[in-house]
């Protein structure tokens, strides 16, 4: 495992995937129900911007900082509060300052959202990062962390009792199999808990691997973004997040932050949104 988060924390993907999971967040706590969430790979949960990990990448300025520089007129909702959520984080470590110093990783973002009555569990495997995620939550009853392997957890902690679930899988891509890790991961998920709301990261660099992947989940109600930007190299340039049974207005919030966030991410870079409903009738929806 020679992955570490540190060094990608705020950069384009991560605008990508923290920009759905708080809407997605925000829409499922809109009811009154509990809710159960589940971070299957949760990295450290808080980025020190000034480290040496995220200086000798600098993607953070590529990613948030770009949005946080941009004007407030204009900005879609859901933008707002996710820019909001970043700005309120960075505040713990001092007066608000030109460039921000922490970003909040997932969980960080997930307690931020989550009320008092919903349940959070945030598995991760690297043992560095799973301290500093211990560290973090020190303390905070509200958050369970364990050091876990994330898939296991999808098996072994569906359905819930709160029967309302979302759940954020977010794999480092390291392993060559991780998209049919994932599905299948997805596809034990859905047998115990098909009304849940899953959200996907995934990176687009083997299109015909992407493809498959998104081949099998064909017939449930999904959302999909994706975005593109342009990069040197080798570097990762284009990345998605598949949302299974998303929320009620989960896409309209979406059909209106994308085509900012194209416009402010910078010059080159195309964000796009496919929405496919369910071809079989399915339960209760999970919002
Ligand atoms: C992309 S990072 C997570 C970032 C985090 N979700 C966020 O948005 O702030 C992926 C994390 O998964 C961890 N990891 C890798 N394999 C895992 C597994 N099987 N179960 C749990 N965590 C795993 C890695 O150590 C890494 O910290």
């Amino acid at each position: 495992m020679n992955y570490r988060h540190g060094f990608h924390a705020g950069n384009f993907a991560d605008v990508l995937k923290h920009l759905a999971l708080c809407e997605l967040l925000r829409l499922l706590a809109s009811k009154d129900k509990k809710l159960f969430v589940l971070d299957t790979h949760a990295g450290a949960g808080s980025y020190d911007l000034g480290s040496q990990m995220a200086a000798r990448t600098g993607e953070a300025e590529a990613g948030i900082a770009r949005l946080l520089a941009a004007p407030r007129a204009g900005m879609p909702a859901a933008v707002t509060r996710y820019l909001a959520a970043v700005s309120a984080y960075d505040r713990k470590f001092g007066p608000p300052a030109a460039a921000l110093r922490r970003y909040p990783g997932s969980p960080r973002l997930i307690r931020g959202i989550m009320r008092a009555t919903d349940r959070f569990v945030a598995c991760e495997l690297h043992p560095q990062d799973a301290l500093s995620l211990r560290r973090e939550f020190a303390g905070d009853l509200a958050v369970e962390v364990r050091q876990a392997d994330g898939y296991h957890a999808v098996k072994a902690m569906l359905p819930p009792p709160e029967r309302r679930a979302l759940v954020l899988l977010d794999p480092p891509f390291e392993a060559t199999d991780e998209f049919e890790k994932l599905a299948r991961a997805l596809r034990h998920g859905l047998r115990r808990f098909a009304t849940g709301c899953y959200a996907v990261w995934y990176p687009i660099k083997d299109e015909a691997a992407v493809a498959e992947f998104l081949a099998a989940q064909a017939g449930l109600k999904t959302v999909r973004l994706e975005l593109h930007v342009p990069v040197d190299g080798t570097k990762l340039g284009a990345c998605g997040v598949l949302v299974i049974n998303p929320p009620w207005k989960f896409e309209e919030a979406m059909v209106e932050a994308l085509p900012w966030i194209e416009a402010h991410l910078g010059p080159g870079v195309s964000a796009r949104l496919v929405a496919s409903p369910a071809t079989e009738p399915a339960p209760a929806q999970a919002s």
